[in-house]
């Protein structure tokens, strides 16, 4: 058994900059033998957010403050290898929020088994908290109806992409906006996207227009910044505006600037919401099951980019805030 493991510490809040080395520090820690109720866990997979850089700048409030020496925050795959708790056996694998650490003693609680058809890395991906986004965000807060277009930025990310199928699947047209001809490609060619727009090739207004001449009836909002307000010019009367995450404020730090085009929410009648998708755990479960067979139907397709190494893991989350990634961000340990 490891009496050592290594562990990935806060050494910096990056507020007003984006993320740099120095921000982390790489460190061996004594790991205590489990006691009675512990388990001992290895960390197998790492999974990164977009919203890892806020807990590090500590803007959030939804969940606790970070300082200076903790262990860095994120959700893990882990295999346990020892334990002192009757609810876990040896061997089996759970997900949990335990950080970036090697290895964990853990009393158990907020860990959940892994226990799906699919991969287990699924349960980071489009099980995880970027499917349950994708799903709580789509339905809940866009309440979408058959035969309405929606509009999706960040298209081809982990959530991004689940919300587009989802939205097929509601019977819906689709269009989405990504960085780049090969996500767009994807998202038409695999995803089933209706079109993509790829907004590195200039002037998203104008292609928002050409591929939704009647308005967008549903935005889901994953970038914020001029791609909202490209968005927003373009909403159909009573369109809802849902507004998931604004990744394009992460690459500054500091807060976006507010969007230019809301007054256009006034004279299309349209709503405008944010949410936190922890407000729907209790229905996680559930959830789980119909984004399962959705895949197993064939109706819902994923990517997974992984990485590989421990050491890795500053490098692996600075990818998705370059547009790296191919879908849900993870790093084999
Ligand atoms: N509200 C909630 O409860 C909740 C929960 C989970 C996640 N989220 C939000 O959901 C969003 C997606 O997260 P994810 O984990 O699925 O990540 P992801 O979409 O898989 O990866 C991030 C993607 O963002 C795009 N991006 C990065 N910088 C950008 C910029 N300056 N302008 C435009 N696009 C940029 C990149 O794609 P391109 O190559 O296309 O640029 C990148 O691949 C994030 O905003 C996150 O904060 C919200």
């Amino acid at each position: 058994m490891p009496t050592t493991t290594r562990q990935w510490l806060l050494n910096n809040h990056p507020r007003g900059r984006g993320i740099e080395d120095n921000d982390f520090k790489l460190v061996e820690t004594e790991l205590a033998d489990p006691r009675d109720g512990e388990v001992l866990l290895a960390t197998r997979y790492l999974s990164f957010d977009p919203a890892q850089k806020g807990w590090m700048e500590n803007i959030a409030d939804y969940v606790a403050p970070m300082a200076i020496g903790d262990v860095m925050r994120g959700g893990a795959i882990s295999e346990v290898i020892a334990s002192h708790n009757p609810k876990f056996a040896v061997g089996e694998i759970v997900f949990g929020t335990t950080g970036w650490t090697e290895h964990n003693v853990h009393d158990g609680e907020g860990l959940t088994k892994v226990q799906t058809t699919l991969s287990p890395t699924a349960v980071l991906s489009v099980l995880g908290t970027t499917g349950l986004t994708a799903y709580c965000g789509f339905f809940k807060v866009g309440k979408p109806v058959a035969g309405d277009v929606v509009l999706i930025s960040g298209a081809a990310g982990a959530t991004g992409s689940v919300v587009g199928q989802l939205a097929k699947i509601a019977g819906c047209r689709v269009v989405g906006i990504a960085g780049g001809p090969d996500k767009c490609k994807w998202l038409v060619d695999e995803a089933g996207y209706d079109a993509a727009i790829d907004y590195k090739a200039g002037d998203v207004k104008a292609q928002i227009k050409e591929h939704c001449p009647g308005g967008v009836d549903v935005i889901f909002d994953n970038v914020g910044g001029s791609i909202l307000d490209d968005m927003l010019a373009n909403i159909a009367t009573g369109a809802r505006v849902v507004v998931c995450g604004g990744i394009s404020r992460y690459e500054t730090g500091g807060h976006p600037s507010g969007p230019g085009n809301y007054f256009n929410l006034i004279f299309r009648r349209a709503s405008m919401a944010g949410f936190i998708v922890l407000d729907w755990a209790p229905e996680f479960p559930a959830i789980r099951k119909r984004l399962e067979g959705f895949v197993q139907d064939g109706k819902l397709t994923y990517q997974e980019d992984i990485q590989e190494g421990f050491e890795n893991a500053p490098a692996t989350l600075k990818r998705l805030f370059t547009g790296q990634n191919r879908g849900k961000q993870m790093l084999k340990v």
